[in-house]
């Protein structure tokens, strides 16, 4: 069995509290630059502990897993609405990245990020879970080779996601996101998941085997992972 930390919490609030913790023990030791991100409603609570506390990021640089692809930072559904939201517009970093899903270039845009990304080198890499076991948004078959990259959504995660859409913009079918290589290459992973409806993908977890038909399994590859649910098994 691979030595993957679990801390079971009561609800979401205690989870979020969890990793405010972590992430304030390391700005203490002065070992928190690079910091990655995620979004989703999982992380919600937790971006909410860091904005009402006083933590101070200004050293801090980010980046975030994914994004949609064709979707501009002023759509509320893209996810650098959502950071901006939820967090940037309330605290302030040294820098922040999003990948760039209206680039021209796609190719190129992921060549690059995934270069800035290595470049920086993630201390730590914040994740949630799909109900498929995707992460980010490498969803299953995805291989633990793979870096920055675009991504076809599986019709699964497009009727989860598209609940979330507002303004009848509809959802995109591909998206810009960090590889298994990308993630893994993170000093620590922290991965959060709440709720029934993550139990089959962290039940796969638990059984150990690394397969690419459940991306969260690769986590067994990683020496610092921490798994914060409020699941009973
Ligand atoms: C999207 C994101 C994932 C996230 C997942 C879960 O698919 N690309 O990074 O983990 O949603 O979202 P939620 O936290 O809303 O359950």
């Amino acid at each position: 069995m691979s030595n993957i930390k679990w801390l079971q919490v009561e609800n979401s609030e205690q989870g979020a509290e969890q990793v405010y913790q972590i992430v304030k023990q390391e700005l203490e030791h002065n070992r928190l630059h690079v910091l990655g991100l995620a979004t989703g409603s999982t992380m919600i609570p937790v971006y909410k502990r860091w904005t009402e506390s006083e933590l101070d990021f200004s050293v801090v640089k980010t980046f975030n897993l994914d994004e949609y692809v064709g979707l501009e930072a002023s759509s509320p559904n893209s996810y650098a609405y959502f950071m901006n939201d939820h967090l940037f517009n309330k605290k302030q970093f040294k820098e922040t990245n999003i990948p760039n899903g209206t680039a021209v270039n796609l190719e190129e845009e992921c060549q690059r990020y995934e270069a800035d990304l290595q470049q920086s080198g993630l201390d730590i890499q914040l994740l949630g879970v799909g109900e498929n076991g995707h992460i980010a948004f490498n969803e299953p078959g995805t291989s633990a080779q793979s870096v920055t990259h675009v991504a076809q959504l599986t019709e699964s995660t497009l009727g989860v996601n598209s609940q979330y859409f507002e303004n009848d913009e509809k959802i995109p079918e591909t998206a810009m996101t960090m590889g298994i290589a990308s993630i893994m290459s993170a000093k620590q992973l922290i991965l959060l998941a709440f709720g029934e409806k993550k139990r089959a993908a962290l039940e796969k977890l638990r059984e150990g085997e690394v397969t690419a038909e459940w991306p969260i399994t690769y986590l067994h590859n990683h020496d610092n992972v921490t798994i914060i649910t409020d699941l009973q098994f």
